[in-house]
């Protein structure tokens, strides 16, 4: 079974392609065009057969996280120790604020993850923001008085994986300098050669008071169920556990449902996704370097988001996005909303079938124009 051979995606009604008229290609927001996982089309079956639309309650769902993080990188997760959140950024915005005191600064790397500039100060916390994956920068900002560092790993919107040596790095940093880590862990199912690395299995003081996020949605393509679970190391549980119990009631049943059969059944399909990424991103490097040479790109280690650089092409300023939309009608994310590293960057989804990414980067050469 192809994965990503959906009959009709302009029928869709989320936001990928809800948003745009049908002149647009959309290729921006993290969902994919994908069939659901068989495991998860059942489970959601059931629920509506059985009328079972109520509130949502997490029932295993932390034993089902820790039977999908034990076998497929090693980590022992504590059941008892995870709280069901309605989806990453509720969970994050929540943890920061049992976490850290009010006003606090909370350092981010740049690119990134837009949201994560809404979020941090809605929570009542300050964003500092480094350039990624820099840690003389990171040390500063530490040093400067940071009380939480929201690391990203895999890192979006650049796709890379952090290595141990480069977590045990950021680890060591975060004891010396008594900095929270909270970790928002949303693509690590995504990683292609499996070489994903839990900051909680550190042997690290920081990493024992760590919080995880951790979700199906990216991964499973579930991000509308509304499910996400915070797993807090066993130094922040009695911290953590002071969440309001009134948070986990905006999480959906659905999301619940579908998140334990992803975890505990949904591999198979996930490894049949990661197959079909893996050739697309490669492709894309093909397709770029024939079409728009000008384009440059690092294929991801890690999700179906390309992080393209156009800041070589003429004409195209700070948001590219903005001149590929309304000349190719292809519509990508929009680099400046990262943060200011994206400046002259591009997002593009790669979660599609050959077909989309092949019309995707024809309309980007048209948009571009002759070089
Ligand atoms: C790094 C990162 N964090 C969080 C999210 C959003 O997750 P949620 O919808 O569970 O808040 C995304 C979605 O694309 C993401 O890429």
């Amino acid at each position: 079974v192809n994965p990503f051979a959906v009959p009709d995606l302009r029928a869709r009604r989320s936001a990928t392609w809800a948003e745009y008229g049908p002149d647009v290609l959309p290729m921006w927001a993290a969902e994919m065009d994908v069939v659901l996982a068989e495991p998860i089309r059942a489970a959601l079956a059931e629920m509506v057969a059985r009328s079972d639309t109520g509130y949502a309650h997490p029932g295993r769902l932390g034993e089902a996280f820790a039977c999908f993080a034990a076998a497929r990188w090693g980590w022992t997760v504590e059941p008892a120790h995870t709280m069901l959140v309605p989806d990453v950024m509720r969970g994050i915005a929540e943890a920061l604020r049992v976490l850290t005191p009010d006003g606090a600064a909370v350092v981010v790397d740049s690119p990134a993850y837009p949201p994560f500039f809404h979020w941090i100060p809605d929570s009542g916390r300050r964003c500092v923001t480094v350039p990624h994956a820099d840690l003389g920068r990171l040390e500063r900002a530490f040093a400067d008085g940071a009380a939480a560092y929201l690391l990203c790993n895999p890192h979006d919107p650049t796709g890379t994986v952090r290595t141990r040596a480069e977590l045990e790095a950021i680890a060591e940093l975060a004891t010396r300098y008594d900095v929270q880590v909270v970790v928002d862990e949303i693509h690590a199912p995504l990683v292609y050669d499996g070489a994903h690395v839990p900051f909680a299995t550190l042997d690290s003081p920081a990493a024992r008071r760590a919080v995880v996020l951790a979700s199906a949605s990216k991964a499973w393509n579930l991000a509308g169920l509304e499910a996400a679970l915070l797993v807090a190391g066993p130094g922040a549980w009695p911290v953590v556990r002071r969440i309001p119990e009134e948070v986990r009631y905006g999480a959906g049943l659905p999301g619940v449902l579908a998140s334990e059969a992803a975890w505990l059944h949904g591999v198979p399909w996930l490894d049949a996704v990661l197959a079909g990424l893996d050739a697309r991103r490669r492709l894309l490097a093909d397709l770029l370097a024939a079409e728009v040479p000008a384009v440059r790109y690092t294929p991801p280690a890690a999700t179906y988001l390309a992080w393209l650089d156009f800041r070589g092409v003429p004409g195209l300023g700070d948001d590219p996005a903005a001149v590929l939309l309304a000349r190719g009608r292809v519509a990508l994310s929009a680099g400046p909303t990262f943060g200011a590293e994206g400046r002259g960057f591009a997002g593009l989804n790669l979660g599609t079938s050959e077909r989309t990414l092949r019309a995707g980067v024809r309309r980007i050469a048209l948009g571009v124009g002759p070089e």
